[in-house]
């Protein structure tokens, strides 16, 4: 079972993922990170952002490998997916843009890019932390209910929910909103060696509990993360409130022993 965490504000969530990933890049330097967009990481990426500059970590080295891009969106839009890794994560944690790479959205190859991009995460060595957000609908990156769990990086419609939901960074219109993307499949988060969730707000709350306590479902694609080893959960108050084991995560993180590890 995934790990929850239960924190009172989106920084203290921050803090971990920041403690986490500084143990990692101290183990390892190049290691891989596994990014993602939206709301929900930015307090991580600011809290990471802090630490690397406060404890000068050298992030030379590290490499990453976002989940998703919408399909036929320049680059250079300030709302395609690599601009937004480099504005919130590559910039402030003064990453090497080269080592970072977002899957290509260009409608001209999107045929093979998935493929491609499989294998150049495979030829890396793999994703070792896989940082994701969690769409109302149970998606992670932009697997969509309904996508197999064992699914690669490919093209994907988004749901009409999704783009709703993404209005907000398209000048709150739906018709700015792209309809198709290409996202790493579940069969390829599955692949990295540590997932860590972050959800907040009581808008997510059915889709944590579905993902954490419902059964496994290509209905709720985060669900998949059951099958993982290593996952970790990480959610405020309100997006907790519909998990019926909330006393138990509580009182284990609340005794956790230091041996145990995050
Ligand atoms: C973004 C991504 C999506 C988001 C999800 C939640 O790269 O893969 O799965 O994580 O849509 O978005 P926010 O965090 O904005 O609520």
């Amino acid at each position: 079972m995934a790990e929850v965490i239960i924190v009172s504000n989106e920084d203290e969530a921050g803090r971990i993922y920041a403690d986490c990933a500084a143990q990692l890049i101290a183990a390892k330097p190049n290691c891989i990170l596994g990014l993602a967009t939206g709301s929900s990481p930015l307090a991580a990426y600011k809290a990471l952002a802090a630490k690397v500059e406060a404890d000068h970590i050298d992030v030379s080295q590290v490499r990453g490998f976002a989940l998703d891009e919408y399909a036929g969106l320049d680059p250079k839009h300030p709302q395609s997916y690599r601009s937004t890794i480099d504005r919130t994560v590559v910039e402030p944690l003064g990453l090497n843009p080269e080592l970072v790479h977002v899957p290509n959205g260009n409608l001209d190859t999107i045929a093979t890019a998935g493929r491609e991009y499989d294998a150049a995460i495979e030829a890396a060595g793999g994703v070792d932390m896989q940082i994701l957000g969690i769409g109302t609908d149970g998606h992670i990156g932009f697997n969509e209910p309904g996508s197999s769990l064992a699914s690669g990086t490919r093209i994907k419609t988004l749901t009409e929910q999704t783009r709703v939901d993404n209005a907000r960074f398209f000048d709150n219109d739906i018709n700015q909103v792209p309809t198709h993307c290409i996202t790493q499949g579940i069969g390829t988060i599955l692949k990295a060696r540590q997932l860590v969730l972050l959800a907040f707000g009581a808008g997510k709350a059915e889709a944590v509990a579905a993902t954490v306590e419902g059964g496994i479902s290509s209905f709720c694609p985060a669900s998949a993360l059951q099958l993982h080893p290593h996952a970790t959960v990480i959610v405020d108050e309100a997006a907790a409130a519909r998990l019926q084991n909330r006393d138990y995560y509580k009182w284990a993180y609340d005794n956790k022993p230091a041996w145990q590890g995050i």
